[in-house]
Parts: C-alpha cells; structure tokens; sequence
C-alpha cells in the first residue's frame, strides 16, 4: 500500500468514527514508515498514538483495538495498564544505582541515534534485591519519566496449574506487548526464576522457564521490558545471560535512610528538636518501604493525639511498634 492509501484508510475510519480501524490503519502507517527506515518519524507517530493527549485518554485507544489477554481457564486478566506521574527525585537510592537506571531511560530516548551506530538500547533489564527496596516503584518512575504507560504482569498470576495454559498465557501477554511500545513490568519473577531441584514440579517450572526465555530472547518491537525479584541468587544463570542490564537495590545506607525520613515526614510539623541520626541508628538494616510505614505510622500517633509537632517520642514509639511487629513476623518472640 502507498503512503496515501494509508493516510486515506486513516480518514476513511475517522469519519466512520470507528476507533479500532483508525488505531489498525495507524499502526499499519507506522511500520510503513519503519520499513521505510524512517525510525525517528515512526517512534513520534507511535508516541502520539498510545500516550501523548491528556492523561484520562492515555492508551485508551490502545486499549479499545487490543483487548486486554485473559486466562483462558478461569478468565481473570494477565496484566494490566498502569499511569503513574512520579518523578525521578521520589527515589532514594545510592548514586551508581541510579545513574544506571537513568542511564536505561536516556538509552531508551536515544535509540535512534544508536541505531544509526547499529547499537541498540537497552531493552531487557532485570532488577533484583530485597523486598522494598523500590524496584516496582522505579518500573513506575521509568513508566512515568517516558510517559509511556506501564504494562504490568504478575508472574503468579500467569503460571496456570495447567502447563498448556502456562505456555498459552505467555504467548498471550508476549503477542499484546508486541503490539505496542510499553514499559513492561514481570514483576515477583521469582516463580518463574527458581532454580531448584527439590520440588516435584522442576520439570513442569523448567519448561514454563525455557519458554519464556525463548519468547524473550524473539520478542519484537521497542518495548522496554523489565523483571522484578527479590531472590536473585535463585535466578538460573541462563536468565541473567538473557538481560542487557541487571540492577541491584541495596537497603539504603545511614544517609539515605536520613533522606528518606526527611521526605516521608515532610507533610507535618516537626518539634525542632527531633534526634534523625538517632532514627537512623535505629533503623539500621531496614527498606525505603519499611521506613515509609514507620514514618506514616509516627505521623498518625502525632496526628490522634491531636498534637501541633511530630515529636521524637512519636518516631521511637512507630520504630519499636515495627520491629515488634517484625519479630512476631519472623516468629522470634520466644514462644511455641
Ligand atoms: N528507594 C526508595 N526511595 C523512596 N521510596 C521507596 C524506595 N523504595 C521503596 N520505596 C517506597 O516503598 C514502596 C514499596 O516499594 P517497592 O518498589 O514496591 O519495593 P520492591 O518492589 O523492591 O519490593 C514504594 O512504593 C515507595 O513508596
Ligand atoms: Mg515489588
């Protein structure tokens, strides 16, 4: 088809006003125009397409042409379209690790003038470390910095008792990826990552492992896609050779967890004389996340007790109520 078809067939479904033509006849354009090695004009178009007009119409035509997969046994959806408006500074972690996921969204801004080198971006980045250390909250800053709407995929979610199913629903949220530019998210990848010998599934696990990798390895388009676990060192080495970047989160040291009370307590009143190297020293080895509930918890103890200032008393007493809580949660509390 010429270009002018195209753009007619484009015209011809605006006046019918019927949306999944036009969004079809649009998307056949733009890989007209990407044959056309017209990369730069493509990606505007596409741009403009799935998420440049107002927030409450983002993806919404996307959304309309391509429904969103579901599990064919018990027909609960396999991902869903996120819009976060969060930006970079909300993230607290060390400065190598951010560089190095500013770095993913700048390669992802550029991959024209790589192209031009015959280098690619970064397109498949595995983020690992403790549970609330912000690797889902960075997957949602990405989303937002790029103002690309973040396709999000619970891996438990996808692994169906039934093993055909398993590969199906893979198959499923893999054909809806490549059917735009996203951010992606397989987030708690671990299930799918465990390399152990000791269950009676390995075989089943592997297969469904194998699987994904391979459609991983074939996937087609410009999405950015990223994974999320919290079990590393459970990954098979197969998977990490299959990603372009690993990032670690660390739990944050003595000047970021300070940071990170500065900027949870920033809603309210503080008495002058709050002691924060004292919260700091108490909080020794805890998340970003664990941090964010004590600070909300001090917060409403200030707040019932119907007091101007948070005071110190109101930080010590949100820190002790979490370790003890973490304590029952760890089964340390000494009884049977
Ligand atoms: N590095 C961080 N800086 C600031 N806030 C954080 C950070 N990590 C986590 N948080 C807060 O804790 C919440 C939970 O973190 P999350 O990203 O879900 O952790 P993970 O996915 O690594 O288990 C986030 O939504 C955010 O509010
Ligand atoms: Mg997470």
């Amino acid at each position: 088809m010429t270009t002018s078809d195209l753009i007619k067939k484009m015209f011809l479904s605006f006046h019918d006003k019927n949306n999944d033509a036009f969004f079809l006849a649009a998307r056949e354009y733009i890989d007209h125009e990407k044959r056309k090695k017209h990369t730069i004009v493509a990606k505007e178009l596409e741009k403009a397409l799935y998420s440049a007009n107002g927030s409450s119409e983002k993806g919404k035509r996307f959304k309309n042409a391509m429904p969103i997969p579901r599990d064919t046994e018990k027909g609960f959806p396999l991902l869903e379209i996120q819009h976060f408006d969060i930006s970079m500074d909300s993230l607290l972690i060390c400065s190598e690790t951010k560089q190095q996921l500013e770095q993913i969204i700048k390669e992802f801004k550029d991959a024209d003038v790589f192209a031009t080198y015959n280098l690619q971006n970064k397109k498949k980045v595995l983020l690992c470390g403790k549970p609330g250390t912000g690797k889902t909250f960075s997957a949602r800053i990405v989303s937002s910095v790029l103002q690309i709407p973040l396709v999000y995929v619970r891996f438990d979610s996808i692994i169906s008792s039934y093993l055909g199913e398993t590969a199906s629903n893979l198959r499923k949220v893999f054909d809806f990826i490549e059917n735009g530019t996203w951010i992606v998210l397989f987030d708690e990848f671990d299930i799918i990552g465990k390399n152990r010998d000791d269950s009676h599934e390995h075989g089943e696990i592997k297969r469904v492992v194998n699987n994904f990798l391979q459609m991983l390895d074939n996937i087609k388009g410009d999405s950015l896609i990223l994974a999320a676990t919290n079990h590393q060192y459970m990954l098979d080495p197969a998977i990490w050779r299959r990603f372009d970047d690993v990032i670690y989160y660390e739990l944050p040291d003595e000047d970021i967890r300070k940071a990170l009370f500065e900027l949870y307590l920033r809603p309210i009143k503080k008495d002058p004389d709050i002691d924060f190297p004292k919260a700091v020293t108490l909080t020794q080895s805890l998340s970003p996340a664990d941090i964010k509930m004590i600070t909300e918890e001090a917060m409403k103890l200030s707040i019932l007790d119907s007091r101007p200032c948070l005071s110190q008393s109101d930080i010590e007493a949100a820190i002790h109520k979490f370790i003890r809580r973490e304590k029952v949660k760890n089964n340390q509390m000494g009884d049977r």
